[in-house]
């Protein structure tokens, strides 16, 4: 019989506690590798839909596929122990009707494991947000810059830079928080409109692109590590590790063509 207590996840609940504390840590993966990585220092992974672009090549994330998001969804579980995994709801999957999102969320749930799932926009979603947490099924909400409506949208454009907007935005968030989200990811708004909303809404706001006003902070893994190529401006690289990944790998190539690997003993035995 085993003696060791198994290690828990946080939960939505220990996440939403975390509103004005601490701020909370936020990293994607994709991975379970970087998964096991990324567990050791964050309370939230998301399984963010930028994998499209990310891992996939896509140019958006509009080609995003909710397979795509359960089997990196599995991977980033298996990888992982302690953090709470969130996983994006693919464009597509949840914007049909209550209903349509409660199905693919369902399946989010049961085929990984995962302990929330994110979806993007505001009092539009109220509804469907509302009809996901009553029925067992934590939410983490995204307001400000929602990348799914880029076409939409126009573009990726700072959110809020005209005060007359912000009333439409703290509404959206409030709409979000009143359906039932644990917490809300604010992306790519302006500092006073981060603050605003901060302040205006009772669960955690997880910022990307949007001020440390916020209650936490998340990053596209990748882009953090320095392993993207273009990266929006807003993006502290933490690491180069594409320079060194593109170092180590042109070291490689040269030792082949020189004969200098394998050298002696490094061989299957
Ligand atoms: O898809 C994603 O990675 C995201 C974060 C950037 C918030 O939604």
């Amino acid at each position: 019989m085993s003696t060791q207590a198994p290690v828990k996840r946080y939960t939505a609940p220990q996440i939403q506690a975390r509103k004005g504390d601490t701020p909370i840590v936020s990293l994607t993966a994709y991975t379970a590798p970087m998964a096991a990585m990324v567990d050791k220092h964050a309370e939230v992974i998301l399984v963010g839909d930028s994998l499209g672009m990310v891992v996939h090549g896509l140019p958006s994330t509009i080609g995003v596929t909710l397979e795509m998001m359960i089997l990196h969804g599995q991977a980033v579980m298996r990888g992982s122990e302690r953090a709470m995994v969130v996983i994006d709801m693919p464009f597509g999957s949840y914007e049909e009707s209550p209903g349509q999102a409660f199905r693919n969320a369902a399946r989010i749930m049961a085929e990984t494991g995962a302990g929330a799932v994110k979806l993007e926009g505001g009092a539009r979603m109220a509804e469907t947000i509302r009809f996901l947490t009553e029925r067992g099924i934590p939410v983490m909400g995204h307001v400000g810059l929602t990348p799914q409506a880029t076409n939409t949208m126009g573009g990726f454009k700072t959110q809020g830079r005209d005060e007359s907007d912000w009333p439409a935005h703290i509404a959206d968030a409030q709409a979000v928080a009143d359906a039932g989200a644990f917490s809300i990811v604010v992306e790519g708004v302006m500092e006073a409109l981060a603050e605003r909303i901060t302040e205006a809404v009772p669960v955690p706001t997880i910022g990307i692109g949007a001020s440390n006003r916020c209650d936490g902070q998340i990053l596209v893994l990748d882009d953090m590590l320095g392993l993207s190529g273009r990266v929006p401006r807003f993006v502290r690289k933490f690491g180069d590790l594409g320079p060194r990944t593109d170092a180590a790998i042109a070291a490689y190539a040269e030792a082949v063509r020189d004969r200098s690997f394998p050298g002696d003993g490094q061989v299957y035995r």
